[in-house]
């Protein structure tokens, strides 16, 4: 029963393009990405994972970004910190349009397990001032642990690490905030796929009732950022009533007061929607991932 509903629901919302996608989302072949830990600073790993590796993305992305898989999991090598943190290119490159700086304070509201921050502050290299957020006890404890196999102690003292609903810091902390990931909890259906379990129980309405928590975070984060701030909207759902309905709703409630940027990374590699952009396995080779930078004016 789920299953059929589930089939229909996105065949009608897809059409013709369902067939492909929903082969491309079973498909075991994922486009994982190594992000190179700039603070590790020791490079014997590299021999030790030599042949796997390639350069494919360097011009684009990180100086050092590898794509080949399979790259093997993460492990110290005999070293202090992990060398790579890997992921899937679509979320690797979400996480490079965030702009951290020393002088601005950045929050990712939805953080564990921590790729995406882990990857923006890969990326500036040095201290920022973050707040990072997650309500479930036990991802909090992996996203720590995650974040002192990556980070050293001297970047760590300026992160502080909370466990609250994120829907609450648009009261406790109205403009606060210079750049915000908002990484949503969404349908993963790429994940419902993979789950007999899971499909048989699938309903329609899973994306209404997520969305309705999307939406309240989104309200939250918009109060919760400064003037000129930027959000980073981001699920791995491929229902638009949690994505791009999502930032309407929102550039409705608050006319003139926020607007939706766009992004070379995102012209290049994603595909434009009605506001914001989407990375699909069938046409884009990675993903799903739905992103819309948000601007508060
Ligand atoms: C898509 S995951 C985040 C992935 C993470 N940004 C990363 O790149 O590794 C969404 C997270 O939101 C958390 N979450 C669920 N409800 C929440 C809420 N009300 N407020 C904040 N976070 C919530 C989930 O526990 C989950 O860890």
């Amino acid at each position: 029963m789920g299953q059929e509903a589930f089939h229909q629901y996105y065949q009608d919302l897809y059409g013709d393009r369902w067939r492909e996608l929903h082969a491309a989302l079973i498909s075991p072949v994922r486009c994982t990405v190594a992000v190179v830990n700039p603070f590790c600073r020791d490079h014997a790993w590299r021999s030790k994972v030599s042949g796997t590796a390639s350069p494919e993305w360097d011009a684009i992305l990180l100086p050092q970004i590898f794509s080949e898989v399979p790259f093997p999991a993460p492990s110290t090598f005999g070293l202090e910190l992990y060398p790579y943190y890997l992921l899937d290119h679509a979320s690797a490159i979400a996480a490079l349009l965030l702009n951290l700086t020393p002088e601005t304070l950045y929050a990712d509201f939805c953080a564990a397990p921590g790729g995406k921050s882990l990857v923006a502050l890969f990326k500036q290299q040095g201290p920022v001032a973050a707040l990072l957020n997650e309500p479930s006890q036990d991802r909090c404890r992996r996203l720590k642990s995650n974040l002192s196999l990556y980070l050293p102690s001297n970047l760590m003292k300026d992160v502080t690490l909370t466990s609250y609903d994120g829907r609450r810091f648009g009261l406790h902390r109205p403009d606060s905030f210079d750049t915000i990931l908002l990484d949503v909890p969404c349908s993963s259906e790429r994940h419902v796929l993979l789950d007999q379990n899971e499909l048989a129980h699938w309903k329609p309405k899973r994306s209404k009732l997520l969305g309705e928590l999307q939406f309240s975070l989104l309200c939250s984060a918009f109060s919760a950022l400064k003037k000129n701030g930027q959000i980073l909207y981001s699920t791995c759902a491929l229902a638009p009533q949690e994505n791009e309905k999502q930032i309407e709703r929102l550039l409705k409630k608050r006319p003139g007061q926020v607007e939706v940027i766009s992004h070379p990374l995102l012209e290049k590699y994603f595909e434009k929607r009605p506001y914001g952009y989407l990375a699909l396995p069938d046409q884009q080779g990675m993903g799903p991932l739905f992103c819309c930078l948000l601007k508060k004016n």
